[in-house]
């Protein structure tokens, strides 16, 4: 186990698309996911994708527990979701601010489908199957991106609503993803 950096906005390997994980049952693999929550939580981040730590697995983590730090966090199951299926369960997209590990300081104004579906297996395997919406919705999608090469600002339609935290909201602490 150990923390990883996270490879920053402009690195190529954050432009590619994932592959497919074959095999759960590696030492590998293991690995990988204590790296990547070791990594998580040692950046207070509220999600990760394997490609931000180096690694191009379709391989997403998140998941945000109550804490006082940040209020008005919704509160998200831990999930390892690997080789994930993503469908939007509706046509309705809300707008709301994200940031990103990979874009340090920053955050944006980011449109979503504002319920998904997601499918996939866990770290043991053992299929994952759930309909969301809320924050919950948002982040997976946002990991989603990772896997895909894409991330948040290439989605911002208003580039006046992207910027700095500090100056957007000065004082305030947020999760990235
Ligand atoms: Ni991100």
């Amino acid at each position: 186990m150990a923390i990883k950096s996270v490879l920053k906005m402009g690195d190529p390997r954050l432009l590619q698309v994932a592959e497919k994980v074959e095999k759960l049952d590696t030492p590998e693999f293991k690995s990988l996911i204590q790296d990547m929550r070791d990594t998580m939580e040692a950046e207070n981040g509220a999600g990760l994708a394997a490609p931000q730590i180096g690694v191009g697995l379709q391989v997403v983590i998140f998941g945000v527990k109550k804490n006082p730090r940040y209020p008005d966090a919704e509160e998200v199951p831990y999930t390892v979701l690997v080789n994930p299926i993503l469908k939007p369960l509706t046509q309705s997209i809300k707008e709301d601010w994200e940031g990103c590990l990979s874009v340090p300081g920053m955050r944006g104004m980011v449109p979503r489908f504002t319920k998904v579906c997601y499918q996939g297996f866990d770290q043991f395997g053992e299929i994952i199957d759930r309909s969301v919406d809320g924050f919950h919705s948002r982040v997976v999608q946002h990991e989603c991106d990772h896997l895909q090469g894409i991330l948040y600002p290439m989605r911002i339609t208003n580039l006046s609503k992207f910027g700095f935290t500090e100056v957007l909201f000065p004082g305030e602490t947020f999760m990235e993803e």
